[in-house]
């Protein structure tokens, strides 16, 4: 019988142990509190292994070290090498026009008083001066979604420069430094309907052909910066309207999604929308957030200041 483990393990380039995949647990969990499955060792291998060549190192051993003394860079690059960034346009369509529509009341009630909307938050009060409205993408990764967000606007407003800005931030500095160009091959933006593409995507050609730019609008709409969700402060002011944060919070535990969530429950307007993703459910944080739609919630208790 084959034992495709031992092939795979003694094809290895370097030794990798189950004590130093534990080591790695451990240190991205703290870091960027992902929680790494014991069946991701191979991944975790193939991954890190192209840091220890960067490096010219021999072991895993001698790599966990130089983690270990706290060289900044390579904390750097071993958290970008460990997320995972699957994303794209639009994705969880659903979500988009509860957006929309969100975001029209919230400017109609701006624009027109909030006379029939009782303002329940202490930030709202401060903002009601504020002539922007303000969201926030928080795993953007390589931009799809924040792009998406931004493409919403535009639909809602009916003008390229909606009084919107979209704050989108990532752990991971690679996705964040892709994001920033706006530039997506064409493979990737198949499923957007052509009218969508030809409205919002110039086109590359001769040596950018195959791929496609966001419109200068989109990019001056979106801010990207990088921030992780696990750190204790976050250099951000709210409110915000609606906060996006989909498919991360399956990589964390329930006690460090709570604690991000009782982090974002201030940031929102007193009506302000929390999108999470598909397979997230936040019946663990009742206290702060009810549902309102399908993966979509608002403040439990709308008066807290
Ligand atoms: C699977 S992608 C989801 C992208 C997008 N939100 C979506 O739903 O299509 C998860 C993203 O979360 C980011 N991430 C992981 N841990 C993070 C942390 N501690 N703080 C901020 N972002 C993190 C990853 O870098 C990755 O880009």
């Amino acid at each position: 019988m084959r034992n495709d483990n031992v092939v795979a393990v003694s094809s290895r380039e370097y030794d990798f142990s189950q004590h130093e995949f534990v080591r790695i647990q451990k240190l991205i969990y703290e870091y960027a509190g992902i929680s790494l499955s014991s069946t991701k060792q191979n991944m975790v291998y193939s991954r890190l292994a192209r840091r220890l060549r960067a490096h010219g190192l021999t072991s895993f051993n001698e790599y966990l070290s130089l983690l270990e003394k706290g060289d900044e860079a390579e904390w750097e690059a071993f958290a970008n090498s460990l997320t995972t960034n699957l994303t794209a346009f639009f994705r969880e369509a659903h979500h988009f026009p509860i957006l929309e529509q969100h975001v029209l009341q919230s400017w109609s009630h701006r624009k027109h008083g909030e006379n029939n909307v009782p303002v329940l938050h202490q930030y709202a009060l401060k903002r009601n001066n504020q002539k922007m409205l303000h969201l926030w993408c928080s795993a953007a990764s390589t931009g799809e979604e924040a792009y998406s967000m931004a493409m919403a606007m535009v639909k809602v407003f009916k003008t390229f420069t909606p009084p919107v800005h979209i704050l989108a931030t990532d752990l991971d500095t690679n996705v964040l430094a892709k994001a920033r160009l706006g530039v997506y091959s064409m493979d990737r933006l198949e499923k957007l309907p052509e009218d969508m593409l030809k409205k919002f995507f110039l086109k590359g050609k001769g040596p950018n052909a195959g791929s496609a730019r966001v419109r200068q609008e989109l990019l001056d709409m979106v801010t990207f910066r990088q921030l992780n969700l696990l750190d204790n402060s976050w250099p951000i002011r709210g409110p915000f309207e609606a906060i996006f944060c989909r498919n991360v919070m399956i990589y964390f535990d329930k006690s460090t999604q709570y604690k991000i969530l009782n982090k974002f429950s201030p940031l929102l307007t007193g009506d302000g929308l929390l999108f999470t993703g598909h397979s997230e459910n936040l019946q663990h944080a009742s206290n702060l957030f009810k549902l309102r739609a399908k993966t979509v919630y608002e403040l439990a208790n709308r008066q807290r200041v």
